[in-house]
């Protein structure tokens, strides 16, 4: 895409930070150290020029002065305090029947709305479900998809072709049963009576959609975390969603685009008092 980009030639310093830090080298600087523009058709509107520039002095159609924003790094949390959110951040499936504020919604969903994206797409997209029938149809849509597979692998027909292609497929067997039971007894394991769910998806051509739509996820749970909104990645759904093709889940929610990630949220019922080490990192160190 073109954009209008320039450089006020006024108040330019010639830091050369904009040459340091584009993406594309669309910043170039002559040996007297003016800064010119080399195929600025290349630009992805990551904003670091805009973002970098001490003066004010680059001029791109895309980032007006309303779109930019002082960091005061005062404010920044502490690594500390970044380090207690990591460690603190559960999947909490103890839900009230509490609705969650809008406005605690709305940061979650920005918050991952701004997470980075492969060559600065921007592309993610999301959904969200409040509406109590269908946040039940993502449990009902999963347990269809699962007792589909539990026919197909118990088949008498395919089952001794099966149990050779896909010994793996066996394991499941039991849990998708066990979660159809409890469905049946009242007791919803797949959403675990989630009062809202965020469903990330991107379009199908996105070479990273899934990469996009995951660190938007992450972005929107420390959100939630620190907002004190509890949520859990919704595994069983999506793994439903890749077993069904891939595609009916989000034909079934109106979706134009392929789902990657999906979050369920509530607010909690009670939270966690204590963190607990995870295991130890594995982690190799080459110098
Ligand atoms: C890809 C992925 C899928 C998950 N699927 C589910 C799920 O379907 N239901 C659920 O209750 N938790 C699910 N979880 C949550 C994990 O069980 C949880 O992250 C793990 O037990 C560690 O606990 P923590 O998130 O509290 O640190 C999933 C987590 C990930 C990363």
């Amino acid at each position: 895409m073109r954009y209008d980009l320039s450089v006020d030639a006024q108040t330019c310093i010639s830091c050369m930070k904009c040459v340091r830090i584009c993406p594309v080298h669309i910043f170039q600087a002559n040996t007297d150290k003016k800064i010119y523009l080399q195929n600025p058709e290349y630009c992805i509107a990551c904003g670091h020029c805009v973002g970098v520039c001490p003066t004010d002095s680059v001029v791109h159609s895309e980032f007006p002065a309303d779109k930019v924003h002082e960091i005061d790094y005062t404010k920044m949390p502490s690594a500390e305090s970044v380090m207690l959110l990591c460690k603190e951040r559960r999947s909490n499936r103890a839900f009230s029947k509490k609705p969650i504020p809008k406005e605690y919604l709305d940061l979650i969903l920005e918050a991952g709305h701004v997470a980075p994206t492969a060559s600065n797409k921007q592309e993610v997209k999301f959904m969200l479900i409040t509406n109590p029938e269908r946040l039940i149809s993502l449990s009902k849509f999963t347990l269809d998809i699962f007792q589909g597979a539990v026919r197909k692998l118990e088949n008498p027909l395919l089952k001794p072709v099966l149990k050779k292609l896909m010994p793996d497929a066996y394991k499941y067997v039991p849990t998708f049963k066990s979660l159809q039971e409890e469905f049946d007894k009242g007791n919803d394991m797949i959403m675990r009576n989630a009062t809202a769910a965020i469903i990330i998806y991107a379009p199908k051509a996105n070479r990273f959609g899934c990469e996009d739509s995951n660190l938007a996820y992450q972005n929107a749970s420390l959100m939630a975390e620190s907002l004190g909104v509890s949520q859990f990645y919704m595994g069983f759904v999506y793994s439903a969603t890749k077993q069904s093709g891939g595609d009916r889940l989000a034909k079934e929610l109106g979706i134009d685009g392929t789902i990657h990630a999906a979050m369920a949220l509530g607010m909690p019922s009670f939270r966690f008092k204590n963190y607990i080490d995870k295991k130890p990192i594995d982690l190799i160190t080459i110098e």
